[in-house]
């Protein structure tokens, strides 16, 4: 029995989640894969009713979950960042979700705005690191309000930390499906017996320090992995990459806030935020992996029921191949594959009218 920790959050996230649930549910019955599920009521709206963001008892019972299913944080009536530190950073952080897993795959029938590129060319995974960076919340403000104010963020890059990240980044390289082989190589590159390409997206030429030691430890670990060409791109020369040729991508690995911002440019390279699924995974099993949408709360959306259910069921399939369950994560992307390919119910964000409740129903019912 495999314990799940579903924290459905705010805005979209319960709506979302819930067709997440639907399509577990169907395959939980097709697969008889058996799970308990845990429901977190954590988000804005308890938040403005108590004040209380994660309380430690539920950091406690999430500990004791297998896997975490998540919707989104984030409430137009709370200030920016108590929820998303307090909640979702705070989970990457005390689970060591060291990895941020995100597949950018456009599925055929989805429109991408790239003009002249298809499903083969956009099929890209990006590794970002989860754990550090920007993002760990050192820092702080001197004579704040004041007009000599200094406010001082720092990022935080350590050895082992950029390591582990790497490495999985060239494992998931030769994990990667054949078909995906060659992606981004020149006929030189093929000849010399070359099958795989990472990319280190980063700032080398700015970041001297913090980027410095990406690039060296990018060189040095891949000096482990003959058959894999080391690619480097400028952050700002990626996302113009990202636009013109994305079939120059195979696996692309960068840092936490790189990451966060070029797989939103991902999202839409596939079809939009409502298409983008992700893993913050703790590869060692030490603590709770987490699954969720790389979309947010969608405040303009929220309530009217229309969100892109998409995300969340890819990210369910996400979950299952962390659980070593390829059957039942084949079968959801096989489904969600067979309703984008045929006309039939899209949401508004997919040109359609349908809801995000009846797009979750054609996935179930493309399961079988
Ligand atoms: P967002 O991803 O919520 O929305 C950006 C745009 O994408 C909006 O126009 C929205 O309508 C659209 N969109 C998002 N998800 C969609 C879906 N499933 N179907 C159709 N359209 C969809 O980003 P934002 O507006 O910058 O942030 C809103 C709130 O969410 C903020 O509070 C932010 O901090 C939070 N946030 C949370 C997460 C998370 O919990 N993982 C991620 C990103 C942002
Ligand atoms: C994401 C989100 C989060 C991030 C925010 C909400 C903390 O944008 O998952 O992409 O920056 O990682
Ligand atoms: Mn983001």
């Amino acid at each position: 029995m495999v314990k799940i920790g579903v924290i459905p959050g705010d805005g979209v996230g319960p709506e979302v989640t819930a067709q997440g649930l639907a399509v577990l549910e169907a395959v939980g019955k097709l697969d008889g894969f058996r799970y308990e599920l845990e429901s977190f009521d954590l988000g804005g709206e308890r938040y403005l009713a108590t004040g209380e963001v994660l309380p430690e008892a539920a950091i406690g019972k999430l500990r004791g979950c297998r896997v975490i299913l998540l919707g989104a944080v984030g409430h137009p009536g709370v200030p920016p960042g108590v929820l998303e530190k307090g909640i979702l950073l705070k989970l990457r952080f005390d689970f060591q979700q060291y990895i941020n897993l995100r597949p950018v795959h456009l599925y055929p029938g989805v429109q991408t705005p790239i003009r002249d590129k298809g499903p083969d060319d956009i099929d890209m995974l990006v590794v970002r690191e989860n754990n550090e960076d920007l993002y760990v919340g050192a820092g702080g403000f001197t004579r704040k309000g004041t007009p000599e104010e200094v406010a001082i963020q720092t990022s935080v890059n350590t050895r082992p930390g950029v390591e582990r990240c790497v490495r999985f980044a060239f494992e998931q390289a030769r994990k990667r499906a054949e078909a995906g082989a060659f992606r981004g190589l020149s006929k030189a590159a093929r000849d010399a017996g070359l099958t795989r390409q990472v990319t280190l997206v980063a700032k080398t030429n700015v970041l001297t320090f913090a980027h410095d030691l990406w690039m060296r430890t990018f060189e040095e670990v891949g000096r482990d992995y003959p058959d894999i060409q080391r690619d480097y791109q400028h952050v700002d020369a990626c996302c113009m990459r990202m636009v013109v040729s994305p079939e120059k991508y195979d696996v692309i690995v960068t840092t936490n806030m790189f990451g966060d911002i070029i797989t939103d440019l991902g999202a839409v390279l596939q079809g939009g935020m409502g298409l983008a699924a992700s893993g913050n995974l703790n590869p060692e099993g030490t603590a709770p992996s987490m699954f969720e949408p790389v979309h947010g709360s969608a405040p303009d959306i929220a309530g009217k029921g229309i969100a892109n259910p998409l995300a969340s069921i890819l990210s369910v399939a996400m979950m299952f191949d962390h659980l070593k369950v390829p059957a039942a994560a084949d079968r959801i992307r096989r489904a969600v594959a067979r309703v984008l390919e045929q006309p039939g119910p899209r949401t508004p964000d997919l040109g359609g009218k349908a809801s995000t409740a009846e797009v979750g129903r054609a996935v179930v019912e493309a399961l079988h």
